[in-house]
């Protein structure tokens, strides 16, 4: 039996959630192996208590099979303290090295870049998910006067850089080994330079993997002049972030991408959708559920389930061809409607 702690979060992170809770019933229902659990850990939760987790939640979360977490950010806690401690803090404390971010054409009516095909994008990114500028250190000097100082630090470390180049890699190897590394040690001539000593580094070992470097910026207009270019594509954790979102752009737009984060030796995973909890769309119903349906479909597959996965894909791809889609693609059908529409094809 696969268990899952769900944690519908913020704003559109409990309307897209709800969708993959009544997934989770109905795989249920139909014999499946898998029951879930939720938690209400969200900004509502932290302005009620103060905090945003009680001591030892993050360990109890990581008893379960799998995590599936909606989204995290309220404007009424503007300094995201309860985000930060929720989904920065189960990729940090439980060490989920890996953000796993497919970005798949799935109709070709939703790319923004003409005349391309379902084939030219397709690619994954592989974003390094516990260092880089996301470790928390800094600080402020002189804080509030026209004299303060705030650094932010970035921090790389070697294990952490090799680590996740050699999944990526093993990753290149198991799809069309071709992978792309960007960072940018052309002017962050520490972090990024170590990046790039333990890139060419360890690419000598995988030699059946064609690996480029490119700097980062370069990979942004690239991965828009012509995005066939890219496989798999490894980088840092805020670069990864940018162009996660980048890459959604190219496949249709935030609704519609999936992510994992992952300690592959631990067998951990939190899945979630690439979007946030879009306080502009948040209480209508119109968030589209698919990107969090897709992360559910990831999900299937980690906790051994890889042909309710693929069903579930499929689903989501005839809905789109169907047309059974929220605005953001193009339709009229609210949130619960799309997600009728996508359990009603499995
Ligand atoms: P966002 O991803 O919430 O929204 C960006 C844009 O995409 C908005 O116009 C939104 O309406 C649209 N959008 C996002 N998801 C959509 C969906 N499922 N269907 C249709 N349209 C969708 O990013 P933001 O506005 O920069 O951030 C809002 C809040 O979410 C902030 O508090 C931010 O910190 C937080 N955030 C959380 C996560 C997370 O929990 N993993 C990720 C990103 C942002
Ligand atoms: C994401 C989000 C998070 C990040 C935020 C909510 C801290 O943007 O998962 O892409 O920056 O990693
Ligand atoms: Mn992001």
């Amino acid at each position: 039996m696969a268990r899952v702690a769900v944690i519908p979060g913020d704003g559109i992170g409990q309307e897209v959630t709800a969708e993959v809770a009544k997934l989770l019933v109905k795989l249920k229902s139909q014999g499946l192996p898998i029951d879930f659990k939720t938690y209400d850990f969200s900004a509502d939760r932290y302005l009620e208590t103060g905090v945003a987790m009680p001591p030892g939640a993050l360990e109890k979360l990581s008893t379960y099979d799998a995590i599936f977490a909606g989204a995290f950010g309220d404007p009424r806690v503007p300094d995201s303290a309860h985000a930060c401690a929720i989904i920065l803090g189960a990729r940090q404390k439980l060490d989920l090295y890996v953000n796993l971010r497919p970005v798949r054409l799935l109709d070709e009516r939703l790319t923004p870049l003409k005349g391309r095909t379902k084939a030219d994008v397709d690619f994954v990114i592989v974003r390094e998910n516990t260092e880089g500028a996301y470790v928390g250190a800094g600080g402020f000097v002189r804080k509030g006067t026209p004299h303060e100082v705030a650094l932010q630090e970035t921090v790389a470390t070697r294990l952490g850089v090799e680590r996740i180049l050699r999944y990526a890699f093993e990753l290149a190897r198991a799809r069309r080994r071709r992978l792309a590394m960007a960072d940018k040690h052309n002017a962050l001539r520490f972090s990024s330079d170590l990046w790039f000593r333990t890139f060419t580094e360890i690419a000598h070992e995988y030699a059946d993997v064609e690996a480029r470097h490119l700097f980062v910026d370069n990979l942004c207009f690239q991965l828009v002049r012509d995005p066939s270019q890219f496989d798999i594509i490894v980088t840092e954790n805020l670069f990864g972030d940018l162009i996660s979102d980048l890459g959604a752009g190219l496949a249709g737009g935030l609704g519609l991408a999936p992510s994992a984060n992952l300690n592959p030796e631990k067998r951990l995973g939190l899945f979630e959708p690439v979007h946030g909890s879009a306080p502009d769309l948040a209480g209508k119903g119109v968030a589209n559920p698919m990107a969090a349906l897709l992360s559910a479909a990831m999900m299937l597959d980690f906790v051994g389930l890889p042909e309710a996965a693929s069903t579930l894909e499929r689903a989501v791809e005839t809905c789109i061809h169907e047309g059974l889609t929220t605005p953001d693609l193009g339709g009229a059908l609210k949130t619960s409607a799309v997600g009728d529409a996508v359990l009603g094809k499995l």
